[in-house]
């Protein structure tokens, strides 16, 4: 498939485990992927194995907590691609703890990152999107944004901001031609799933027990779906919310 082809992406987060697999999905696809991530190492990692691969990448490093890099990083983008086509707004963290338990500054910083970020890139982004007729924006919420898991209640809340910023942007520019649509993964393999099953004792075996469907998720199955929901093949996709879970109901 050449869905991407002519077509120039950001994605957030991609040095790290579901956007660096969609970064190199939409790159084999046949777009220009710009790879940022607040790892600068990391995403230049991964712009250059697509390269190698045969296709078109590029990486710039940017911490999307704060709106300045947020700014500069579309400008560089538009300076270095002439468009972004797709945005891409995986990146996320996710800090534990109860209301009592959280601290101010894992609170503030869930938002900065995982609602405040997209706030600022769709505001940097749409206004050329609008000029050229169109473009598609796929945000990652999670599972837990819909249907909250005990004891994260910043990164729960955070991505239920997610969900609702996707609906209200959807429908404020479903009529400028740009869709907007979420994913909401479940429990998918990548070095944040590694960190939360250290941190709780558990192993993958015993998450892969609590998925109907035998086994957690792969981070290029949600990459396949961002592709989806990114191209042409999505035309009347717009405003929603695609949960992948593997049938799993969060208990
Ligand atoms: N892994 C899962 O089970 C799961 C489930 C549901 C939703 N998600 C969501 O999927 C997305 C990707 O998660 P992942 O599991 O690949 O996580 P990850 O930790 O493996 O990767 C996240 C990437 O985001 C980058 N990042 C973090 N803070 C940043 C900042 N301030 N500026 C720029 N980049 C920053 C990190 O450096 C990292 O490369 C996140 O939004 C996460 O909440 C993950």
């Amino acid at each position: 498939m050449n869905r991407f082809q002519g077509k120039v992406a950001l994605v957030t987060g991609g040095g790290g485990g579901i956007g660096s697999a969609i970064a190199a999905r939409l790159a084999s696809e046949g777009a220009h992927v710009v790879v940022t991530d607040v790892n600068a190492a990391g995403a230049e990692a991964v712009a250059a194995a697509i390269r190698a691969g045969g296709h078109r990448a590029s990486s710039i490093a940017a911490d999307i907590a704060k709106a300045a890099e947020c700014h500069a990083l579309v400008s560089q983008a538009l300076a270095a691609q002439g468009a972004v086509d797709v945005l891409v707004n995986n990146a996320g963290i996710n800090r534990r703890g109860n209301i009592m338990a959280i601290s101010e500054d894992d609170w503030d910083q869930t938002f900065a990152v995982n609602i405040d970020a997209m706030f600022h890139l769709c505001r940097a982004v749409i206004p050329q999107m609008m000029d050229r007729g169109g473009g598609a924006i796929v945000n990652t919420a999670s599972q837990w944004g819909l249907h909250p898991a005990p004891g994260h209640i910043a990164y729960n809340v955070s991505k239920a901001a997610v969900a609702s910023f996707t609906q209200n942007l959807a429908r404020d520019y479903a009529p400028h031609g740009i869709r907007v649509n979420a994913v909401c993964p479940g429990e998918i393999h990548t070095p944040m799933l590694e960190a939360g099953v250290k941190r709780s004792g558990r192993t993958i075996a015993d998450l892969d027990r609590l998925v109907p469907f035998g086994r957690i998720g792969k981070p290029e199955e949600v990459a396949a779906l961002v592709a989806f929901l990114a191209s042409d093949e999505a035309p009347f996709m717009c405003g929603s919310l695609v949960e992948i879970t593997g049938a799993q109901a969060v208990a």
